[in-house]
């Protein structure tokens, strides 16, 4: 028998909401998100990331089952903290669940979660969900009011927004790795497993990454639109390797 492939230091989630936006826009069911899903495993992903938005403006329900029966991937599902996200969680069971704010008007998650200030919607809905068994993570800025609420909440996991790094240059993204860096290694020393997300690019990714404690990325919409050039696979191969590179 062969052995087992141990777990990977840095692991790369890949959300591929885009292209369930892709197919959305033409009302058919071209392309296929659960097809991308097994493109992800195969070019070296560790986990698929979904984003159920409230008005289904990209992954649908009917997806949640497909990606799960068609990859043998961790599926993480983003989800808002409400009753009808939870039910949906619940029934489908993912790997890990990832509380985000949300908002109709927004084009994408533009903030973190304010974790400290919803403390008493969000117990109950971590509390539902640990039980369960689903690994759940919060999304919020890398902050120590944020990261004090996340441990007042105990969940497992953090998720850093790294947008505002992602957006800023020079003195400025330095100053926002630095925060990032500082919180990760504080997550990680209270037992909260770190991981980062969002506008991560070949361009930016690996200072990220070669943050030690960071045990996930979440990346999406740089990946969806470099495959429009490159393909899919060979897109997720080169963040693999810049990931590599910088551990
Ligand atoms: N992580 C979370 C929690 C997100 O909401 C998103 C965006 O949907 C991402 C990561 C990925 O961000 P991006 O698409 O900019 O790579």
């Amino acid at each position: 028998m062969d052995a087992p492939t141990p777990p990977r230091p840095l692991r790369l989630g890949v959300n591929i909401d885009l292209v369930a936006t892709i197919r959305n826009a033409r009302g058919g069911d071209h392309p296929d998100p659960a097809r991308a899903a097994q493109i992800v495993a195969e070019a070296g992903g560790d986990g698929i990331t979904v984003h159920l938005r409230e008005d289904r403006r990209h992954i649908r329900d009917g997806d949640l089952a497909r990606i799960q029966e068609m990859t043998g991937l961790p599926l993480n599902l983003e989800m808002a903290a409400t009753d009808e996200m939870l039910a949906i969680a619940l029934r489908h069971h993912p790997h890990g669940a990832c509380i985000v704010p949300e908002k109709r008007e927004e084009r994408t998650t533009e903030g973190g979660l304010d974790a400290a200030g919803l403390h008493n919607q969000l117990a109950p809905i971590v509390g539902r969900l640990g039980e369960a068994g689903v690994r759940v993570s919060l999304f919020i800025a890398a902050e120590m009011r944020q990261l004090d609420a996340a441990m007042m909440l105990g969940v497992p996991v953090v998720e850093f927004h790294t947008g505002e790094y992602a957006h800023a240059t020079g003195e400025a993204r330095a100053a926002e790795l630095a925060r990032i860096t500082e919180m990760a290694a504080l997550a990680a020393k209270n037992g909260i497993e770190p991981h980062a997300g969002h506008g991560l690019t070949f361009e930016n990714v690996q200072p990220i990454a070669a943050i030690p404690q960071l045990a996930e990325l979440n990346i999406g919409h740089y990946l969806v639109g470099e495959a429009i050039f490159t393909g899919l696979e060979a897109s997720i191969c080169r963040m693999r390797k810049l990931m590599d590179e910088a551990r």
